[in-house]
């Protein structure tokens, strides 16, 4: 039974489950995957730079070091390599328990994708899209799996310009793009849910943010990572919405989590809303059939 404060505690032992964590090179997925570690899961990091992900694995096998983690490369700007990455998860596992859709980059300055995406809507929406289609037969085979989808209280910032979606006909506003990226989580997370319910054994979908959390996500912005030190909470509470959109047993499918107090901002996790926009339909739906188009991915359900 979950406290109201719900936390790492709260986990039950994940001996012989297989949990996907993206971008777990920093941050939150540092965090997550360090602690689900702990709780006996084996764990795959999903990551872009291996040499960054060794040196993860190294510090939590000091930490648990009977911990089965391993990394593989995954760059979320490259269709190519989110094909081959997912082509050697299914062939290497007949599961996989949970996916966490975590990585993610915020308020860069303009840039495109292998693949001539907007770099911030690439990476965090479209790259997790295509992983996530590619990944759905395996996580449907699993009996009790779960997608988890990382957002953030910028999503109410959003308001997708789907005509022009990767900026090419209007100055580029790095912190409205990923408002954009942030609220397309949700389109997603929210639709998916919607396809796959009444599908016998198809994953759970939740989504999660961190509120405010101190991690390297802040490089672009010295503004914000100066705020860090007066507003900031640390990845050891920043990881708790991830982990409960993940391991708590009376989660529902389209459940969004994040920190109770101070706006969002900080706390314990629970759940939350989102705005009015993320629960649009017809922009979820579009959003939808645009990410098909762009990807190549068709999701098979
Ligand atoms: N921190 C917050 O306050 C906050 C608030 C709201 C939402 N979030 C969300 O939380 C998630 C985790 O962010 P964080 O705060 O933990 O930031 P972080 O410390 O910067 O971690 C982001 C991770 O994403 C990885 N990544 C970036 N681009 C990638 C790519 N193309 N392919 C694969 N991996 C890539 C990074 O890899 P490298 O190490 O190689 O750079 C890093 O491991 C993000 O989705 C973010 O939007 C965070």
């Amino acid at each position: 039974m979950a406290t109201s404060n719900w936390n790492a505690q709260d986990i039950h032992n994940q001996q012989g489950r297989l949990v996907l964590i993206t971008g777990a090179t920093s941050g939150i997925g540092k965090e997550t995957a360090q602690i689900l570690a702990g709780k006996n899961a084996s764990v795959i990091l999903a990551v872009r730079n291996m040499a960054k992900g060794q040196r993860v694995i190294d510090e939590i096998l000091a930490q648990h070091p009977e911990a089965d983690i391993s990394a593989r490369e995954l760059d979320l700007t490259s269709l190519e390599s989110i094909k081959a990455f997912s082509d050697s998860i299914i062939h290497d596992f007949t599961q996989l328990d949970v996916l966490i859709n975590n990585a993610g980059i915020m308020m860069c300055p303009y840039s495109k994708t292998t693949d001539g995406f907007e770099i911030q809507m690439g990476t965090n929406h479209f790259g997790h899209f295509a992983l996530t289609g590619r990944l759905l037969p395996l996580l449907m085979n699993t009996k009790g799996s779960r997608i988890v989808v990382l957002s953030s209280l910028a999503h109410r910032f959003g308001n997708i310009n789907l005509s022009d979606i990767h900026w090419s006909n209007r100055s580029y506003n790095t912190n409205k793009a990923y408002g954009d990226s942030k609220l397309a989580n949700l389109y997603f997370a929210y639709e998916l849910n919607r396809r796959l319910k009444g599908i016998k054994d198809a994953p759970i979908v939740t989504a999660a943010h961190p509120g405010w959390t101190e991690t390297e996500l802040q490089r672009h912005t010295g503004f914000f990572s100066f705020l860090n030190n007066f507003f900031a909470q640390d990845t050891s509470m920043g990881a708790l919405p991830t982990l409960r959109a993940g391991f708590d047993d009376s989660v529902e499918s389209g459940d969004f989590f994040g920190p109770a107090a101070f706006f969002e901002m900080r706390g314990y996790p629970v759940t939350v809303k989102s705005n009015k926009r993320a629960h649009d339909t017809t922009l979820a739906n579009e959003l939808w059939r645009h990410s098909e188009e762009m990807t190549g991915i068709e999701f098979s359900i």
